[in-house]
């Protein structure tokens, strides 16, 4: 069978080398890829805010199935238009993906269906925002409604910060639209953790668990990134807490999305807190996340292509997901500036004898051909990713193996994972 995947960062490549082993594929097309995926796929390049353009490349190449990664396209409605033309794709509708798409829609759905979530407010209105804020004083996390390329949320230790991300958002309008309406909500503490599912609107099957690292520095300092790591399972996500996040959490939503005329489809991701040993909700993501793709796909041992065509058919009931006993560690490295505005660009050295280490997989995410050579061309650059015996394992694997890894600028956190060692 032919498989398109959409995008171009760690995660599609993730996806892509997932496909790449399975004995059902025939061909991978991924549009637009990156250096990384086109040794393993075509990479194409069709503008993938059009469509129909992308339908039309679908039709004429007779692809089987489209897998789509990050979370801009589906907001727009890709998934519709593939839908419209009769055509297999992974991921939710436009309707669907406003739980990402949407604070609002996700908190007030939250609210509807009593899936526990922090205390929140909606304004439309700069001064009534204001007023709140004043009165409920600080720590206090502000929320641009719509996409904000994950920029959008101000968590704020004081009201003056609280203030000037309102301001930011209502008035200077730095996110455009997508801040037409604020959450303004309170601010949770305790631990971190991402919990995705695959599901067809009936059925939902978990992944294993894992967690991300969002701040740019070591010790969870500095501003907030895509992510700079991430490992899989999180052993704050025990068995017991599992359950309640199926049963709170998971379930409710794809039930009252169902109930309101919404059928959820593809992979539904709970960004969660856990606090006193309870989940709460921080966020919902309409897809896989990046780079918790990297630690949890390279553990999964199911086809990819059985669980989305099983979606797309909706007889998701009929899949059993199998995993590695093994557990895995990603690090990225990132160009330097990152989060900020970052160089691109620079020849990257040691990725053969990197990838040639024992369970070691090097994701790779802005990264492009400049003539033979392999250069940086984003913020996130890599994703090395090992799989171990156990965490501690994994990491120092991981971390052997980007040690032989260079461009000039590259930086990466030396602390990945040692959250969950601790733990142990
Ligand atoms: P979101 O896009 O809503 O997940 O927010 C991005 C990040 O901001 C989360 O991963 C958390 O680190 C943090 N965050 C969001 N909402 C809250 C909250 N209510 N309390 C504490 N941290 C939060
Ligand atoms: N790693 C967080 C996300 O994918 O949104």
């Amino acid at each position: 069978m032919k498989v398109l995947v959409i995008g171009g960062g760690g995660r599609e490549h993730t996806i892509v080398w997932k496909l790449s082993q399975s004995s059902k594929v025939d061909k991978i097309y991924c549009c637009p890829g990156n250096a990384g995926i086109s040794e393993i796929a075509e990479c194409i390049n069709i503008d993938d805010n059009n469509f129909e353009a992308v339908a039309d490349f679908v039709k004429y190449e007779g692809i089987d199935l489209t897998i789509v990664g990050p979370e801009a396209p589906l907001s727009k409605g890709i998934v519709d238009v593939f839908e419209k033309n009769g055509r297999k794709i992974l991921g939710p509708n436009s309707k669907a993906a406003q739980l990402e798409g949407s604070k609002v829609f996700s908190k007030d759905l939250m609210r509807r269906y009593g899936i526990p979530t922090a205390e929140y407010k909606v304004f439309t209105s700069y001064l009534h925002a204001e007023d709140y804020v004043r009165m409920k004083g600080a720590p206090i996390v502000i929320k641009a409604d719509g996409l904000a390329a994950g920029k959008g949320v101000i968590m704020a230790k004081t009201v003056d910060e609280a203030i000037a991300g309102l301001k930011l958002i209502m008035k200077d309008r730095a996110f455009g639209e997508a801040g037409n309406r604020v959450v303004v909500e309170e601010c949770l503490d305790g631990e971190e953790a991402s919990f995705m599912a695959f599901t067809d609107g009936k059925t939902i099957l978990p992944m294993v668990s894992s967690q991300d690292h969002k701040r740019v520095f070591d010790g969870d300092q500095g501003p907030n990134t895509g992510g700079m790591g991430a490992y899989s399972p999180a052993p704050v996500i025990t068995p017991e807490i599992e359950s309640v996040i199926m049963e709170k959490i998971m379930r409710p939503t794809v039930n009252g999305l169902q109930s309101e005329g919404i059928k959820y489809k593809g992979v539904l991701y709970a960004g969660l807190m856990i606090r006193d040993n309870k989940p709460y909700t921080l966020e919902f993501n309409c897809r896989l996340g990046d780079p918790e793709t990297q630690p949890v796909l390279s553990r999964l041992k199911t086809d990819l292509t059985d669980i989305a065509l099983a979606i797309a058919d909706e007889r998701l009931s009929a899949i059993n997901l199998e995993w590695k006993p093994e557990v895995s560690v990603c690090v990225v490295a990132a160009s330097k500036g990152y989060p900020g505005a970052y160089e691109k660009g620079k020849v990257i050295k040691g990725l053969d004898d990197a990838g040639k280490l024992d369970d070691v997989i090097v994701f790779h995410a802005g990264t492009a051909f400049n003539k033979n050579k392999i250069v940086t061309a984003g913020g996130r650059v890599l994703g090395v990713t090992a799989l171990g015996k156990d965490i501690k394992d994994a990491k120092e694997k991981a971390y052997k193996a980007i040690e032989k890894i260079h461009f000039s600028g590259m930086h990466y956190r030396k602390d990945i994972a040692d959250r969950a060692i601790k733990r142990q």
